[in-house]
């Protein structure tokens, strides 16, 4: 049985990497989903490859009108929004005496207030409605401990965390559950960026960073995006009906909590 059949779904930053494959696994258990990221084209692209089930619209997080904008278009194509994924991030990285002011507003403004005003506006929605609903923050690991050369993410992680858990006991009143979940280490693009940044400050080589943080996993490699897909149908179900204002780590056992 497809466990969103006839649900349906906007799910941030899906133009690539995690989103993307949340969005293709949503559409093969039943869902409607948009594709909502500010790199339209590859939106696009996205959506043409998952099918008619899915569709691409322009967001761009730290912006309210373009906030209100996708979230009006996509419950007008989907009839309503029954599960938000707040997907959509940027890393950033630097030694504490180099972080700069604009790095450290423009990620929160992405991670904190992009995550905060998202679930913000899809909630009215779903309260305007009387539907109650689904909301899946992403956090990281990186917001359960700081990292020597990681501090604005990990803070901005962090802040998600806790904000997954405020607006989880205050939203659930309305039938609206909200969950985290906080992956490890997930090869794709993003951490393409995140190895060239250790190569520049540690002297790796390209791709020494992936291997390393890959062994260390006690599982014994780097995530796939495939991998979390099931704790993204899982906490989208009605199977999640009674998890209130959790972060699941699914990072092949590292975090314990
Ligand atoms: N990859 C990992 O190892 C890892 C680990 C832990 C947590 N995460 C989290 O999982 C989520 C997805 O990660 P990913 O690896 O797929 O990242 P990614 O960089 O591949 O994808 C992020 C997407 O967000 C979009 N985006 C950026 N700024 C935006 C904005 N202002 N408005 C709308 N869209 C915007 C980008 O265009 C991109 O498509 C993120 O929240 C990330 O922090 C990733």
């Amino acid at each position: 049985m497809m466990r969103l059949a006839g649900k349906t779904a906007m799910i941030t930053g899906a133009a690539r990497g995690i989103g993307r494959a949340f969005a293709a696994a949503y559409v093969a258990e039943g869902a409607r989903v948009a594709i909502a990221d500010i790199n339209l084209k590859g939106a696009k692209a996205a959506a043409s490859e998952i099918g008619d089930a899915a569709f691409a619209v322009a967001l761009d997080v730290t912006d309210e009108a373009s906030i209100a904008n996708a979230v009006t278009e996509a419950a007008e194509r989907l009839g309503q929004i029954d599960i938000l994924v707040n997907n959509a991030a940027v890393f950033t990285a630097a030694p504490i005496i180099e972080i700069s002011r604009e790095d450290f507003a423009r990620t929160f403004e992405i991670n904190v207030a992009g995550t905060l005003f998202m679930l913000q506006a899809v909630a009215q929605h779903m309260i305007a409605r009387g539907i109650g609903g689904k909301i899946i923050n992403m956090a990281s690991q990186a917001g359960r401990r700081g990292e020597p050369l990681v501090a604005v993410y990990c803070a901005s992680k962090a802040a998600v965390i806790s904000l997954t858990q405020s607006a989880g006991l205050n939203l659930i009143e309305q039938g609206i559950n909200v969950n985290a979940i906080s992956p490890g280490v997930v090869d794709g693009e993003h951490w393409d960026g995140v190895d060239a940044f250790f190569a520049k400050y540690e002297s790796k080589s390209p791709g020494q960073k992936k291997a390393e943080v890959g062994a260390a996993v006690p599982l014994g490699r780097m995530g796939t995006a495939e991998d979390l897909t099931g704790m993204a149908i899982f906490l989208a179900s009605s199977e999640s009906d009674y998890v209130v204002a959790q972060t699941y780590n699914v990072d092949g056992g590292q975090w314990m909590s």
